[in-house]
């Protein structure tokens, strides 16, 4: 059997502030003079019991609050590339989440320099590519979104793409077509989260309506055959999060989760973390978790790793390289 850690990996579902350990999230706390609602790591640690994704979130912005400056959050890049390196990440299209710092008076341009400034040591360092996709929260008001895409344009040339995530049930993507078609007119990549929670039709929607390139979770599509056939047929890749959707009780145990039927299906389906630091492991620790619950054969692991090659937004050149 394979070592899955040499196994090269690009990772495309992964929100850098999903990534804070409850240790760095304490040492930020220190040092930014920001008090967190638990008196220590073991208390923060022991509240990552979730019922489903809202309560994740609330829990998620709210430790969020200890980054504060552009170096908080190029330490914040430069620990989660330290941690995934060894487990075969060379490729990387990392969210973030403006709103959730500009709402709390951080600048928006630090927190694309800082995250990108971490892009760059870990390509000096480890030889890591990768960029930067500006999430939308949908559970704000679109108008808000509307203001962080015009913001964006002192740091157009440090985005790869635009993507939409936060609560999704009740959000639908439709509700930001404007907001998407102003970003892909810009040249921008576009992808959303769709069909993690919420039904099929959401996934359709991002599909037709803003035109994503690649849907994030969309693991809601096994429920819908037609979906699927459409999902094969054009390679859509999805980005899956196996051990988030435990975590968040999308699927109650990593044993009945759809990925083989999806992989059956066709699909371009990868393998990703998510919100590490919350969800128990990282991207290596996600391809050995399907192995020892769903049997994942070494054949079908290279597969998957292959697809979020071919699903990513390098380059050609780049792609030639890790494939
Ligand atoms: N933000 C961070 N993780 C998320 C997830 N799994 N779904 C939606 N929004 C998120
Ligand atoms: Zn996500």
């Amino acid at each position: 059997m394979r070592d899955l850690d040499t196994l090269p990996k690009a990772e495309l579902h992964l929100h850098v502030e999903g990534t804070l350990e409850p240790e760095l999230a304490f040492d930020l706390a220190a040092r930014n003079g920001v008090e967190l609602p638990f008196a220590d790591v073991r208390e923060l640690r022991a509240a990552y019991d979730f019922r489903d994704l809202q309560s994740f979130l609330d829990l998620y912005y709210a430790t969020m609050a200890v980054l504060r400056t552009a170096r908080d959050f190029t330490d914040l890049t430069l620990a989660y590339l330290e941690r995934s390196v060894p487990q075969g990440l060379r490729h990387v299209e990392l969210f973030f989440d403006p709103q959730a710092h500009t709402g709390r008076g951080v600048a928006f341009e630090d927190v694309v320099d800082g995250i990108g400034e971490g892009l760059r040591l870990g390509r000096e360092r480890w030889g890591v590519t990768g960029g930067l996709i500006m999430c939308f929260l949908r559970d704000q008001p679109v108008e808000d979104a509307a203001r962080t895409l015009q913001a964006a344009a002192t740091r157009r040339g440090s985005l790869l793409g635009v993507g939409l995530d936060s609560a999704e049930v009740g959000h639908p993507p439709a509700l930001f077509a404007d907001v998407f078609a102003a970003a892909r007119a810009q040249g921008l990549h576009v992808v959303a989260h769709a069909g993690e929670e919420a039904p099929p039709a959401y996934v359709r929607e991002a599909l037709d309506v803003l035109g994503v390139e690649r849907v994030d979770h969309g693991v809601q599509a096994v429920h819908d055959a037609d979906l699927l056939r459409r999902l094969a047929a054009e390679q859509v890749p999805l980005t899956v999060c196996p051990l988030s959707n435990v975590r968040l009780r999308v699927v109650d145990r990593l044993e009945e989760h759809p990925l083989h039927r999806l992989l059956a299906a066709g699909v371009r389906v990868t393998v990703n973390s998510d919100d590490p630091a919350y969800f128990g492991g990282y991207v290596g620790d996600c391809y050995r978790a399907l192995r020892e619950a769903v049997g994942l054969s070494d054949a079908q692991a290279a597969q998957l790793a292959r697809n979020a090659v071919l699903g990513s937004f390098a380059d050609q050149a780049r792609k030639a390289e890790l494939l």
